[in-house]
């Protein structure tokens, strides 16, 4: 087969466009190329030419190998299995599929055997939970992860593009002297920060923080792993950061830890505090590699226990959705390939 007929669907978003510039970039061998939204009328481009964007409907995913999902989790309910059952593999971004049993959770560095048990439908992890991962599965395999207390700082398009355009908007009234009211989040997000990312449950966590627990237990197949996030959206355009402090099983030093990061795939490890050297969102922004640093022991574990605390920074459009929905349908296309 010389390639794939290949849909994005929700190409118009923040996810989307990604998805479509990264399709190009890795060279993904497309033979035909559908965009769908939730109306059309437009265009974007691919391969240097400006491509219709359809609205979506019954027949768009006839004749589709493999479809990318980036519209969000009621959407998706809808459509992808109307487009698995039609014979395309489904590689979803919402949360709709993720914590179903019969659907693969896929991060492509940590476990990409998951993706040959998928019956149609494969999920792409939540935007935090893929950025944590990527630099905590090398040291989980090397020393067993018990404990993980993650922070996190959220970039506003990880609420899409409108996300994106609210801080702008507010960025650009302050500097006017004026105010741009909320819409996208729930107070002001300029020079601010918002700790309630998604809904609260009844126990006062956000689904979000929920999704990092509950997503990372089924990755790493670490059932019992005891999971506290405070999940916070803060004023950066692109990329999350993170502050992740573990107690391992077996002991593991900072320096053993930064040789197992160095080494790590998908992980660039910037820890030289001497030399000003550590992971921001403004330097992860525009690549797939999650950065790694301010490795630490942590002391406040008790005597005998093995503490350490990291600080990561990874481009959630990128390596948190778009590439890493890319990299799970490179997987997949080489199976479909082979049996085509
Ligand atoms: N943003 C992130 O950092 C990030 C990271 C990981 C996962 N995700 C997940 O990825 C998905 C997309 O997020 P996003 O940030 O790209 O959102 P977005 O910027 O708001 O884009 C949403 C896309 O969905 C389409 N759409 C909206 N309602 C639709 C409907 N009823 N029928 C058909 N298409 C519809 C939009 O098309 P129109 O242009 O026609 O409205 C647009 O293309 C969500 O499930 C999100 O949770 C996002």
């Amino acid at each position: 087969m010389p390639g794939l007929d290949v849909a994005v669907f929700g190409a118009t978003g923040a996810v989307g466009v990604e998805m479509v510039k990264i399709l190009e970039e890795r060279k993904f061998p497309v033979n035909s190329l559908r965009l769908l939204a939730s109306r059309g009328g437009r265009s974007m481009e691919w391969r240097g030419r400006p491509t219709p964007v359809e609205a979506v409907g019954p027949s768009s995913f006839e004749g589709i190998h493999t479809a990318l999902f980036a519209v969000e989790g009621d959407v998706s309910r809808e459509w992808a299995p109307v487009a698995a059952r039609g014979g395309a593999v489904v590689i979803d971004n919402s949360s709709a599929f993720r914590m179903d049993p019969e659907v693969p959770l896929v991060v492509p560095e940590v476990n990409p055997e998951d993706i040959a048990h998928h019956k149609g439908i494969i999920a792409n992890p939540n935007c935090s939970t893929i950025i944590a991962l990527v630099a905590l599965a090398p040291l989980h395999r090397a020393a067993g992860l018990k404990r993980l207390v993650a922070s996190t700082y959220q970039a506003v398009s990880g609420a899409g593009k409108a996300g994106l355009e609210e801080l702008e908007r507010q960025v650009q009234a302050h500097a006017r002297g004026t105010t741009a009211v909320a819409s996208v989040f729930p107070y002001p997000i300029a020079f601010n920060l918002i700790p309630h990312i998604d809904a609260f449950d009844e126990d006062a966590n956000t689904k979000e923080e929920l999704k990092m627990r509950d997503e990372s237990r089924k990755i790493l197949r670490a059932p019992d792993l005891r999971v506290s996030c405070t999940c916070v959206r803060a004023p950066v355009l692109r990329s999350h950061s993170e502050a992740l402090t573990i107690e391992t099983e077996r002991p593991l030093s900072p320096d053993e830890a930064r040789k197992i990061l160095m080494n790590a795939p998908g992980v660039k490890l910037l820890d030289n505090p001497a030399e000003r050297s550590y992971p921001m969102p403004l330097y992860a922004s525009g690549q797939d590699l999650i950065h790694v640093g301010r490795v630490r022991r942590d002391d406040s574990v008790e005597e005998g226990r093995n503490g350490l605390v990291l600080w990561v920074s990874g481009d959630q459009l990128r390596k948190g959705a778009a590439t890493n929905a890319v990299q799970i349908m490179e997987k997949v296309s080489e199976t479909l390939r082979e049996t085509a």
